[in-house]
């Protein structure tokens, strides 16, 4: 029996033209944190909820993180991790995270990219190679993400990929108010890559989140 037997979510890989999305695996953290470690945003920045990146223990946090997603990795709640592979190097990371997805059909995105591996590109792609696996291989009927309004990439990458605006929320952020603008996706928003998409493990991940065979 090999890994991905036991937990079909290994196998999953998403080929989008230059950008490949494969399954983060414990293997990766090192290069997760090589990647931390030479900048994911401009100094003084703040893309994320809780700023991970910049803690000084992130290494070891990044690794808890990534075994206590796959721990509790359940049909009720489950979150894909996905490392995101630029003409074979490893760039960044692409994520959704879902509750009872088998009823709701939706989910929510977060991605990273190393800071010199921005701006051409990649992630406006691995934002429509994951939308386009959770449309036509999952049976989503929408797709959600969230960025501050001070986050233009972010805001940017969701426009390019045809969600619309869905609100705001204002949170702290780290100890300041901050607005947080809501964006959703649908199939029929969606703007396609210029790229086939192709899926390996659909069928194996499917059944682990509790879809059977259906789509
Ligand atoms: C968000 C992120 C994944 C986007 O990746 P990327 O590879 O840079 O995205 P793309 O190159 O596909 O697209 C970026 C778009 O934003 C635009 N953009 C970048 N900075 C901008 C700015 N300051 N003002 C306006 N537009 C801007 C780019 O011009 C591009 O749009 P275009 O194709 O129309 O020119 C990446 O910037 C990142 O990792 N940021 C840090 C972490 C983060 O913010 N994650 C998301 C949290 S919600």
């Amino acid at each position: 029996m090999e890994l991905v037997d036991i937990f079909p979510a290994f196998g999953l890989r998403i080929d989008c033209g230059p950008v490949t999305l494969r399954a983060m695996r414990e293997s990766d953290v090192p290069r997760v944190c090589e990647l931390v470690a030479e900048g994911i945003h401009e100094e003084g920045a703040q893309p994320f909820l809780v700023p991970w990146n910049v803690s000084k223990t992130q290494p070891v946090e990044s690794l808890q993180f990534y075994y206590r997603t796959w721990a509790t990795f359940s049909s009720e709640a489950w979150t894909l991790l996905m490392a995101v592979e630029r003409d074979g190097v490893m760039v960044g990371a692409q994520d959704v995270k879902t509750e009872k997805f088998g009823i709701v059909r939706h989910g929510e995105t977060g991605s990273w990219l190393g800071l010199r591996h921005q701006g051409r590109g990649t992630g406006t792609l691995m934002r429509q190679a994951m939308l386009t696996f959770a449309f036509d291989h999952l049976g989503a009927v929408e797709m959600r993400s969230a960025a501050w309004a001070d986050n233009p990439s972010s805001h940017r990458v969701s426009e390019k990929c045809g969600y619309v605006a869905n609100g705001y929320q204002l949170l702290d952020r780290q100890g300041r108010r901050a607005r947080q603008d809501d964006f959703v996706a649908t199939p029929e928003t969606f703007v396609r890559p210029p790229y086939e998409v192709a899926v390996t493990g659909a069928d194996a991940f499917r059944r682990a989140i509790g879809l059977d065979g259906e789509r």
